[in-house]
């Protein structure tokens, strides 16, 4: 089981759970996140949604393996991949989300961190956004809310370069909300998740899609213009190159391109 969902005092939570694999994601394990989302969204019981990863690895991001394999359609047809539905699910999410991250959040694990509501990372956590160094462009409005958060020469670094940043690094430009020892974080964030059992889950509900209103179009719109890019890009040479390297445990060789 890679991923493992519970409902606990009103918070649901999502565990990535593939450590022999430093959790990197599958199609099945974003096919489940989805199905946890959306059950959390229909579950009145729950009042906030908790993601989370192991010991010393949040996730390292996308599967190569399945890049190569399985990678989203291309044109429409990419916007109903499974990873493309779980971060609609996230994104649609009426509930808070929060996150625990501990160790390595890598693509779409710091991604995804751009749509959750609250974000505790651990002291040992190293978030990063390697996209071009595999040949890729950035996803799922990075490219819109990296520079908007940081703004563009720090968003650069992370973006163009692929620069690892620290939890320290990742509070200060606004990803994440505070740094917690490794071994309390995920406490912590549940500890804060449990909150909303005690405040009205209406005002909740309509004051999240309030924070999130004047951005949606425009999320939504550069989600589908860098999915239909990205998509392409799984299919580029440069992106071959940096998918064999990564099995092969040696550097890429982009002199050819
Ligand atoms: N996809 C598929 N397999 C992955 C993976 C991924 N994203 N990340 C790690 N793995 C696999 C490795 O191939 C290895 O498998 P093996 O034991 O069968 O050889 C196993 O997980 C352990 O990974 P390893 O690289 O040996 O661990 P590490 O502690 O030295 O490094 C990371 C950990 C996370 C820094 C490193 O695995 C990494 O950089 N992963 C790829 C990150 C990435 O580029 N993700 C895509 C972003 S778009």
């Amino acid at each position: 089981m890679s991923i493992k969902t519970a409902t606990v005092n009103g918070v649901a939570t999502i565990e990535i759970a593939r450590p022999e694999k430093k959790n990197a994601l599958t199609v099945a394990m974003y096919q489940s996140m989805t199905e946890a989302l959306n059950a959390a969204r229909e579950d009145v019981t729950v009042r906030a949604v908790l993601i989370s990863g192991q010991p010393g690895i949040f996730t390292s991001g996308n599967d190569i393996e399945d890049f190569m394999s399985r990678p989203p359609g291309q044109g429409s047809d990419a916007l109903d991949s499974p990873v493309f539905r779980f971060m609609r699910a996230l994104l649609e999410c009426d509930k808070p989300v929060v996150a625990a991250v501990t160790g390595a959040a890598i693509g779409i694990g710091t991604t995804m961190l751009l749509h959750c509501d609250l974000v505790y990372v651990a002291d040992d956590a190293r978030l990063a956004m390697p996209f071009v160094s595999l040949g890729l462009v950035p996803e799922f409005a990075s490219s819109l809310l990296v520079p908007q958060l940081m703004g563009h020469r720090r968003a650069a670094e992370k973006l163009l370069l692929g620069d690892p940043f620290s939890a320290e690094q990742a509070v200060e430009c606004g990803i994440a909300n505070a740094v917690l020892p490794a071994g309390e974080v995920l406490n912590h964030a549940r500890r804060i998740a449990e909150r909303f059992n005690a405040l009205p889950p209406g005002a909740v509900r309509e004051s999240k899609q309030l924070l999130r209103v004047p951005q949606h179009d425009q999320v939504l719109s550069t989600i589908r213009s860098e999915g239909a890019l990205f998509s392409q890009r799984l299919r580029s040479p440069e992106a071959v190159e940096a998918f064999q390297a990564f099995f092969q445990k040696r550097k890429p060789d982009f002199s050819q391109f």
